[in-house]
């Protein structure tokens, strides 16, 4: 009899995206008169800029040509988009990370679940709480999780409890750890880590041969000059850290799917090279993202496209302000915004998080993300999104002005 992975069997209701999806669907269906606003999941709205449509219409035509045809690439990525992001991204930030320590795939949030298959279920899992959904679910499914208590989360991580107390921004464990994810700029609640932090973190991990896994997807969103945006400027991160990155947030990928994972040659932990294990696991269950789907973020990094794309990001961060100062003159508390597209809302007095969600989303036909979705520190707490179209954005922002006036 074919047996099941009993993890599974563990995992409280559905993903919160989907849960968000369903609740929202039922309230389109009850409401079809209502026009939605959805600042919800981070998902952008802009379209992908001329740069980038460019190459990839030219990579059509090269697949549709005999000499210009691409079947199997390389697992790891080709080498122009690898070479475009290790000077891009890094060693043009004085970061040493050749291309061959870069490895290309479909979505970081892929990257952030699959990493898991090259460490023991055995570990010790370290995360912030409010934290993206997806390190948590991805560690109960590997069996790293124990098991799940309402309200407080499961009972094997330890969780690293994100309040405005520590400015969203928790400092090393006192117990020993082993795996540890951090998200800077931070989903969900817009934080983010001083060069400080992160070297107390990287401190820790190479002291405790730990490993962080640190998730950079929002690093596009920095604005202060003295904020890290890659782990690896922290002096030390290479024996200790490796970082996932996305074209989602920073380009409009999010349909279209490109990611990277960078993993240094020195990270070594039980006498393997963790690259090498990364590489092995990504040759045997990834054939790599589509050629034309590569030569399009290569164009991210073009002259024009890195100037269209700082266009669009300017457009997201200025919704972040919209937002952040629309709820703060209603009187709401808010966090992040600066450095990050989620602005971290505090519900009023007396209020939960699902409870706040529903009267938004009913009395103003708006949607967010209720903060006890991210985890139990995260009640009390909605997250918006700035990735919505200006004009919706200002509107939503006037419609739950006008709700709480009420
Ligand atoms: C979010 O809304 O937290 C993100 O869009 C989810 C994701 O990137 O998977």
């Amino acid at each position: 009899m074919a047996t099941i992975n009993e993890n599974f069997l563990k995992l409280p209701g559905s993903y919160l995206f989907s849960e968000i999806a369903r609740r929202v669907s039922e309230y389109s269906a009850a409401n079809p008169e209502k026009k939605l606003i959805r600042l919800g999941i981070g998902d952008v709205t802009r379209p992908l800029v001329p740069a980038v449509t460019e190459a990839l219409h030219k990579a059509v035509d090269e697949m549709a040509s005999l000499d210009g045809f691409h079947g199997y690439g390389p697992e790891q990525g080709y080498g122009f988009l690898r070479e475009a992001i290790a000077k891009n991204d890094y060693q043009d930030h004085g970061i040493d990370i050749s291309a061959d320590e870069i490895f290309v795939s479909d979505g970081a949030k892929s990257d952030c679940g699959n990493i898991g298959d090259i460490f023991g279920t055995d570990n010790i899992v370290a995360m912030s709480d409010p934290v993206y959904p997806a390190y948590a679910d991805t560690n109960a499914m590997a069996g790293r999780a124990g098991t799940y208590v309402d309200g407080q989360g499961w009972d094997k991580f330890v969780y690293l409890p994100c309040t405005a107390e520590n400015n969203f921004s928790p400092a090393p464990p006192d117990q020993k750890v082993d795996l540890i994810y951090l998200c800077y700029p931070n989903n969900p609640t817009g934080s983010v880590a001083t060069k400080a932090q992160l070297k107390e973190w990287v401190d820790y991990a190479n002291k405790n041969d730990a490993v962080i896994l640190f998730d950079a997807a929002y690093e596009a969103f920095v604005t202060e000059k003295d904020i890290p945006r890659s782990i690896f400027e922290i002096e030390g991160a290479k024996t200790c850290a490796l970082e996932f990155r996305s074209f989602s947030k920073t380009a409009g990928f999010t349909g279209t799917r490109c990611a990277f994972t960078v993993i240094s040659k020195e990270l070594v932990r039980g006498g393997a090279k963790i690259h090498d294990l990364w590489n092995r696991r990504h040759c045997t269950k990834f054939n790599g993202v589509p050629y034309i789907i590569q030569k399009g973020a290569e164009a991210v990094y073009s002259t024009e496209g890195k100037k269209q794309v700082e266009e669009v990001l300017a457009y997201y961060k200025q919704n972040a302000n919209v937002i952040k100062k629309g709820l703060d003159d209603a009187g709401l508390t808010t966090f992040g915004a600066t450095n990050s597209p989620y602005i971290w809302v505090k519900t009023p007095e007396g209020i939960g998080s699902w409870e706040f969600f529903d009267k938004i989303l009913n009395e103003a036909s708006v949607v967010t993300t209720p903060g006890a979705g991210f985890g139990p520190q995260g009640e009390g707490y909605v997250r918006l999104s700035s990735f919505g179209e200006q004009e919706a954005t200002k509107e939503a922002v006037e419609r739950i002005q006008k709700m709480l006036k009420k």
